[in-house]
């Protein structure tokens, strides 16, 4: 899998939503029992929105930042089909000012940025993260790679437990969970290797 905006761009800009406009599954099992109404949600690398979009919809107030414009376009789409607001930034998500003890939760699903981006995005976001606040991520894991479900073409962009432990130290681990998932969403079907976290600082 290529990255940089304009693979993203190419692949958003086809008719229909490539990943669905159903929400995550880990998120929705997750999300509900950790996060008050009203509270301050960032989704990272949000694409077409399904999240954000189902977000909104519990009563938070959702953050997306996204580097491909045609992602963000379908994103407010399919809020306003629902009727729901997401306030949104086209940012690379490495330049987009976090700010310290900003945000109740943040959202970072299907991310895989290389090693060195990654690690220093991930300590930005325990930075970002108010006191008491949620982090919610699911990823690929190595045991994915090479498998014709789905994934990046260099085994440094899958994520592991180790390398989750390692970063997110500071953090309290609620929940930790490898699993072989049978995804479906949107263009994206068939088992799947993830790993899933929810830490809270
Ligand atoms: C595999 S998709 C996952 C989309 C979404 N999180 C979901 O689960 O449906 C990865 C997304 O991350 C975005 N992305 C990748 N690298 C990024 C970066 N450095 N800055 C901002 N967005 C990025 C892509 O544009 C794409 O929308």
């Amino acid at each position: 899998m290529s990255t940089g905006a304009s693979f993203w761009d190419r692949k958003y800009g086809r008719r229909g939503f490539v990943y669905g406009t159903e929400p995550s599954r880990f998120l929705v099992e997750q999300a509900s029992g950790r996060l008050e109404a009203g509270e301050e949600v960032l989704t990272l690398g949000e694409g077409e929105g399904r999240n954000a979009v189902w977000l909104a919809g519990q009563g938070y107030a959702v953050t997306a930042v996204d580097y491909s414009r045609p992602a963000l376009e379908k994103c407010h789409r399919l809020a306003r089909s629902k009727g729901v607001e997401v306030r949104s930034y086209l940012s690379d998500v490495m330049d987009f000012e976090l700010e310290d003890a900003r945000w109740d939760a943040v959202v970072l699903l299907h991310m895989h940025l290389p090693p060195g981006k990654r690690r220093m995005l991930h300590r930005r976001i325990v930075n970002a993260l108010r006191p008491g606040g949620h982090l919610f991520l699911e990823a690929l894991r190595c045991d994915q790679f090479g498998r014709r479900s789905g994934g990046p073409e260099r085994r440094e962009l899958f994520y592991s437990a180790k390398t989750l432990r390692r970063d997110f130290q500071e953090l309290v681990i609620c929940r930790m969970v490898e699993e072989d998932r049978f995804i479906e969403s949107g263009e994206h079907r068939g088992w799947t290797s993830v790993i899933n976290l929810i830490a809270r600082k």
